[in-house]
């Protein structure tokens, strides 16, 4: 039998999970659970990078995005659900790692940048080495493929480049690793800007139907529209992504964009019908979701479980990096090395 191929991806644990995380990438992580041995890490160490100072918050976004992953039909029987924090040796690669990578690398990767004109602050240590952090997350399981957003794959680049320079420097050790795009388009917001937890315009798994009903009666539109007479524009209309991503009725679909175009629609009869067809959709999803919310114990059961069986993977990685790079006890005399008169490994410049 053919091995399976390796996954690991994963979330900061920043808030619950919105219905662009659902079409954008819980969808399509479901789907290659048939496909490939995954796992899925909740990075709440990651979440520190930009916000320290609230544990409480961590905690508790910890179990709404597990809640969320697992109502959407994540299956902890299949996949392995890891929390970063509680296994070490994701920090220790990291550490192990950031020799191989310059700082004036890192200072030029795109969302070092962007946070760093987002926060109106000093950046920290822990924003600058972010990348490091995913790239130990993702080659501690020797994942093959990477499976995110487009913003993402400046890291995947980092993460290809420390293992090839760890492959070349050491044994071949890692696989370099795939970046997976989500063929899936990007969900626009209510307002047709990004959806973004912080800019309020996002549509939660876990909001109440009526609540639903509400964003969706005060979407954006077509802004060309005046009348309901008026033909409309179906491209670039949130309103019909919407009912793209979630009317499973083609035929209906079709119609009501016909409809649309000629202006024999009108926006609010269309945005009862959407309301009603996003409802219907996330009815089983929140069902589940309130179900598991109401066991936090469980869920953390659920967490320990998978975070147990990645500890074994972890560990074993780790030690054989420590063993080529010449660290740790029980793999031979210490004393037994001799350093080079001149190091034959380059510190710095194949990045640079
Ligand atoms: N940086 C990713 C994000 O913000 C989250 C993440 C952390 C991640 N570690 C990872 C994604 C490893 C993929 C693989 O979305």
């Amino acid at each position: 039998m053919k091995e399976k191929g390796r996954i690991l991806t994963g979330h900061r644990p920043t808030g619950p999970r919105h219905i662009g995380h659902l079409i954008g990438t819980l969808r399509n992580w479901v789907r290659l659970q048939e496909e490939y041995e995954c796992f899925f890490l909740i990075a709440d160490l990651h979440v520190l990078t930009t916000d320290y100072a609230h544990a409480d918050w961590i905690r508790s976004s910890t179990l709404e995005v597990l809640a969320d992953w697992l109502a959407c039909g994540i299956d902890p029987q299949k996949s392995t659900l890891i929390l970063q924090s509680a296994l070490p040796q994701h920090t220790q690669l990291a550490v192990l790692l950031a020799n191989l990578v310059t700082v004036s690398r890192l200072e030029r990767i795109p969302t070092y940048k962007e946070q760093i004109k987002n926060l109106g602050l000093q950046p920290s240590l822990g924003l600058l080495s972010y990348p490091v952090l995913q790239a130990a997350d993702i080659l501690l399981y020797k994942a093959n493929a990477v499976p995110v957003g487009e913003d993402q794959l400046p890291h995947i680049e980092l993460t290809r480049e420390i293992a090839r320079r760890f492959n070349q420097t050491f044994q071949p050790t890692f696989p370099e690793p795939e970046a997976l795009l989500s063929e899936n388009p990007r969900l626009p917001g209510i307002d047709n800007r990004t959806m973004h937890t912080s800019y309020g315009n996002a549509i939660f798994l876990g909001d109440t139907p009526e609540d639903t009903t509400e964003k969706v009666m005060s979407m954006y539109t077509d802004p060309t529209r005046l009348r309901a007479t008026d033909p409309g524009h179906v491209e670039g209309n949130p309103v019909f992504a919407y009912m793209d991503a979630f009317n499973p009725d083609l035929a209906e679909l079709e119609d009501l964009k016909a409809r649309y175009r000629v202006g024999k629609i009108g926006d609010v009869t269309m945005k009862h019908r959407l309301a009603d067809v996003v409802n219907a959709a996330l009815a089983p999803i929140r069902a589940r979701r309130a179900e598991l919310i109401r066991r936090p114990e469980e869920l953390e059961e659920i967490l320990l479980a998978g975070t147990q069986r990645a500890r074994t993977v972890a560990q074993a990685t780790l030690e054989e990096v420590q063993v080529r790079m010449g660290l740790g006890l029980g793999s031979g005399p210490i004393s037994k090395g001799r350093k080079p008169a001149e190091s034959s490994v380059p510190l710095m410049g194949t990045f640079c």
